[in-house]
């Protein structure tokens, strides 16, 4: 079966639980989108589909229970890119990248060519040789995007389809970078590899995704196709906030906030 999936997830942080019994399932083939509020639980339901922290209930990756992968397969089936990433040491951004290829299943016969292609899809040709701590903070998530990719290079392996897993790609890129990573997703999931991607902006997830999960209060709350998923009422139960819908015809949704400008404005004279 080529999916994530997973049944009755359970995350506790201490005696508080974050994710309340979660079911979640991603096709390869397909961009799947997380969204919801800060704080709903988008992040803690990647690290255990990830198998980065533990969770009650049951995950699989293409089929098989994820407790069985042995670390370096997991490794050679999903790579993730995390919400915030440092890099202690004083590395190259060549380095960097050094890294996603060491920890995979790519087989280079030139790593540092593939280094180089790598370097180039993400905007970022001719940086190999910079100290990581000298790039941009844009440049820098595209760095690691290019280490992520790196290590699942090829989107299907003789054990399935495999897994871009990513929080927040796009929090720091500006809009053609994240234009540009999106296709970047999309091409990976038409390719025959899945990508599922925690997002903020619901325009670019009605664009994007051929599923959304929304959450609230570590909870789905819904999930399918984006225009079925980004109602008026559902997102103003999800983010408390009203959110004005459009269908545009062959275009899909289009999600605005309502009337802003009609707000009236907060007094910030003094008395
Ligand atoms: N290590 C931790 N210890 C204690 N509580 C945590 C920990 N990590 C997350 N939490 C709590 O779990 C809840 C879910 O956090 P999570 O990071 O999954 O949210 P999120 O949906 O990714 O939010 P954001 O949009 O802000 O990134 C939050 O209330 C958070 O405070
Ligand atoms: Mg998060």
């Amino acid at each position: 079966m080529s999916t994530v999936s997973a049944t009755g997830i359970v995350v506790r942080y201490g005696a508080n639980a974050v994710l309340h019994g979660v079911d979640f399932v991603a096709n390869a083939g397909e961009v799947t989108i997380v969204a919801g509020p800060n704080g709903s639980g988008k992040s803690t339901l990647v690290k255990a589909i990830s198998g980065e922290i533990a969770s009650s209930g049951a995950v699989s990756v293409n089929g098989r229970d994820l407790r069985t992968y042995k670390g370096w397969q997991l490794a050679a089936q999903r790579a993730v890119l995390a919400q915030e990433t440092t890099v202690a040491f004083p590395f190259t951004v060549a380095d960097v990248i050094g890294l996603g290829l060491a920890a995979g299943a790519t087989r280079a016969a030139n790593p540092a060519s593939l280094i180089e292609a790598a370097l180039e899809r993400v905007g970022l040709a001719g940086f190999g040789a910079r100290r990581i701590h000298t790039l941009s903070g844009g440049e820098r998530q595209r760095v690691q995007l290019a280490r992520v990719l790196c290590q699942i290079w090829e989107p299907v392996s003789d054990t399935g389809p495999r897994w871009l897993i990513m929080d927040e790609p796009v929090a720091s890129l500006d809009i053609r970078h994240q234009i540009a990573l999106m296709d970047l997703a999309r091409d990976y999931a038409r390719a025959g590899g899945g990508v599922i991607a925690v997002m903020h902006d619901l325009n670019l997830s009605a664009m994007y995704g051929d599923h959304v999960v929304l959450m609230k209060s570590g909870r789905v709350v819904t999930a399918g196709r984006p225009e079925a998923v980004l109602q008026p009422e559902t997102l103003a139960h999800v983010f408390a906030c009203p959110l004005h819908p459009n269908m545009i015809p062959e275009r899909g949704v289009f999600v605005l906030p309502q009337s802003a400008l009609a707000r009236p404005a907060l007094a910030f004279a003094a008395e």
